[in-house]
């Protein structure tokens, strides 16, 4: 439902928040994802941050009170059955404190969590002393599982939440889903399936689903047996900053950050590791097969958000942004697997465009900075808060109403903020 044109763009993104709050958490968006995303989660903190910093808190909380006894934050936390979803927790098996699914999502919150200390640290100072363990252990889990040459690595195109991005095509193709079974998707009963994942995307998800709820999620099994192991850009940028921003949170709080650090250098060779000096960009390298992407993303353009500089990048990132009215598509329109309304193989998204708008503020691109934070808000202000957009015309696609897309309004696009 659209709000009246009388209620402000900052009024509706706030309704928005408050109106997918379910009371601790917030979901993404009513009827297509009822439950709490974990990366959604930190985007809405970091939003709620703008107004109501103990809600902003509260959010983060409720995530962590979903942590694995092995660190794990899983990528959904099934707070209360809602059947209009698929799958549920049931076809997870998930074995955290709260009913969960068995995969995580890029770690975006620890840089959200340093943001929301920053901002009022006496406030702030009891819960970042409660949350920065379990951010230790969130991100040790990262490092002790999920890296190939120092970058880290998704085993479900859901835990990169970039589900259907041609990243993964050469990965997914190598996945037999023999023995599946029937299942019925709800996601295509809330939105156009021309804007969602195919159903041999669907299949192959679920198959992987399956061994790990088979194998228990015990990540020794997972890494000997499954066959999807693919090095990403989103994880690798997203835990490189996060892990800079642990380590200031953790010299605010008087902590040790040297294993911090040693991870960080670890991760600086890992994101190396992902330049595909052929194409000229940071690409997805399928661990198993050894192959390339080939794939010029919007999560390419992270680097500068990890604290990367790199002159090529900021000529691809000319090329792509040049090439659309709305950017960042989130795949090259140039390339013959654009798809502009298909979810993650073309559309621009909103909270994508924070993250690299934030990184090319602070590595002294200014102009490229500001142009972003501008057509991000025009495109807000003319189509909505949409889930994502076509990057050619603005269209609005996927889920209405959407969390991040309101979040990012507030703390990062809306003409009334300061920049960031
Ligand atoms: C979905 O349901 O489409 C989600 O992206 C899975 O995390």
């Amino acid at each position: 439902m659209t709000a009246p044109d009388s209620i402000s763009l900052d009024d509706q993104a706030i309704d928005i928040l408050r109106g997918n709050d379910r009371g601790g958490y917030t979901v993404p968006t009513a009827g297509l994802y009822p439950y709490q995303w974990n990366w959604d989660s930190a985007f809405a903190a970091w939003g709620f941050a703008q107004i109501d910093m103990p809600r902003a808190w509260q959010e983060v909380e409720t995530l962590f009170a979903g942590q694995w006894a092995d660190g794990m934050v899983p990528h959904i936390l099934f707070h209360k059955p809602d059947p209009d979803y698929f799958p549920g927790p049931g076809v997870w098996g998930g074995v955290g404190p709260v009913a969960s699914s068995g995969i995580s999502q890029p770690p975006v919150a620890a840089t959200f969590i340093w943001l929301m200390y920053e901002m009022n640290p006496d406030a702030g100072l009891a819960h970042a002393r409660n949350l920065f363990p379990k951010i230790l252990a969130w991100h040790q889990w990262f490092m002790d599982w999920r890296l190939d040459q120092g970058a880290v690595c998704i085993t479900h195109p859901w835990e990169a939440g970039r589900d259907n991005t041609p990243d993964w095509d050469g990965a997914m193709a190598g996945i037999d889903p023999v023995g599946v079974g029937e299942y019925k998707r709800r996601d295509t009963s809330h939105v156009d399936p021309s804007m969602r994942p195919t159903k041999y995307d669907y299949d192959r998800y679920l198959w992987l689903v399956q061994m790990g709820n088979r194998l228990k999620w015990d990540q020794a099994a997972l890494l000997k047996e499954i066959p999807f192991r693919v090095a990403d850009p989103t994880m690798t940028f997203v835990l490189l900053r996060a892990q800079r921003d642990l380590s200031l949170l953790g010299q605010a709080l008087g902590e040790d950050v040297s294993v911090i650090e040693r991870h960080i250098e670890t991760l600086e060779t890992g994101a190396q590791s992902l330049w595909n000096s052929d194409l000229g960009c940071f690409d997805a390298r399928d661990v198993q097969s050894g192959k390339w992407s080939n794939c010029v993303s919007n999560a390419s353009f992270l680097n500068w958000y990890s604290g990367i500089d790199s002159p090529d990048m900021l000529a691809q990132y000319d090329r792509v942004t040049a090439l659309c009215s709305y950017p960042v598509p989130s795949h090259d329109p140039s390339s013959d697997r654009f798809d502009p309304k298909r979810y993650w193989r073309g559309p621009t998204w909103g909270m994508m465009n924070a993250l690299i708008g934030i990184g090319l503020a602070e590595r002294g691109f200014a102009d490229r900075a500001e142009a972003l934070g501008t057509a991000t808000a025009d495109l807000i202000a003319d189509h909505g808060f949409a889930e994502y957009f076509d990057p050619m015309t603005g269209e609005p696609a996927g889920g209405g109403t959407f969390t991040w897309t309101a979040a990012i309004w507030l703390a990062w696009a809306s003409p009334n903020k300061e920049t960031t």
